[in-house]
């Protein structure tokens, strides 16, 4: 089968991708309006940039009117966000907040997912969260135009925060302690299964 994006609309586009680049693995972005209210929703389009600077992006699409969404709108007013990582046990709260809810109605009161303060950012972090990246704006790419058409927001790391809970006897996350999902294509979701180590070429 042969694809040529031009031929498929946006949507079909979309569909596309979320069915083939995967897993992805799922950014829980908390912000804060500068009214004060806060937001939290899920990225799957995120992924790490570099370590030097820390750096990370994640990508929230306009919707389909062609608006902005609040996590946008609140980074771009704010300049600040929590990258929160998501858990297995926290797959069904996660997935609650990417409810549309009006500007300004916090997702973490309306679905009760407990917050603790972050150090260095306004925005609160997920408290049961395993991994929590506090960052700073470093930038926005804007792309196309219109209903989902996207953003790249680049953040520079500036503190993180990680649950003793998680961690091995070398003192680094163990991964099945962490117990990360991913996003597949359609309505699922992977965990992790096995592991295979392969030695890095010299
Ligand atoms: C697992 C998961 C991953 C998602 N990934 C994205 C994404 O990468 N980009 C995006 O624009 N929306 C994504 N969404 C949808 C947003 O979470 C949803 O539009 C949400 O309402 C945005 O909230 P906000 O308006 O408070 O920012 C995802 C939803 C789920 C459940």
């Amino acid at each position: 089968m042969e694809l040529d994006p031009d031929s498929l609309g946006a949507r079909d586009m979309y569909e596309w991708m979320i069915t083939t680049i995967l897993p992805r693995p799922i950014a829980w972005v908390s912000t804060v309006s500068p009214e004060g209210h806060t937001n939290l929703a899920p990225f799957s389009f995120f992924q790490a940039v570099c370590a030097r600077p820390p750096t990370l992006l994640f990508c929230p699409a306009n919707d389909r009117h062609g608006r902005p969404k609040d996590t946008l709108r609140n980074v771009e007013a704010t300049g600040e966000f929590v990258v929160n990582l998501v858990s297995f046990a926290l797959a069904e709260p996660m997935n609650a907040t990417s409810a549309s809810l009006p500007h300004g109605e916090s997702e973490f009161e309306r679905f009760q997912v407990m917050s603790a303060p972050a150090l260095k950012v306004r925005p609160p972090r997920v408290a049961a969260a395993p991994v929590s990246f506090e960052c700073r704006l470093d930038r926005i790419i804007h792309l196309g135009e219109g209903p989902i058409a996207g953003h790249i927001v680049i953040g520079r790391i500036i503190h993180f925060h990680v649950q003793d809970a998680v961690l091995a006897a070398d003192g680094k996350p163990d991964p099945r302690k962490l117990d990360l999902i991913g996003r597949a294509g359609r309505n699922d979701y992977v965990r992790l299964g096995e592991l295979f180590r392969l030695e890095r070429p010299e």
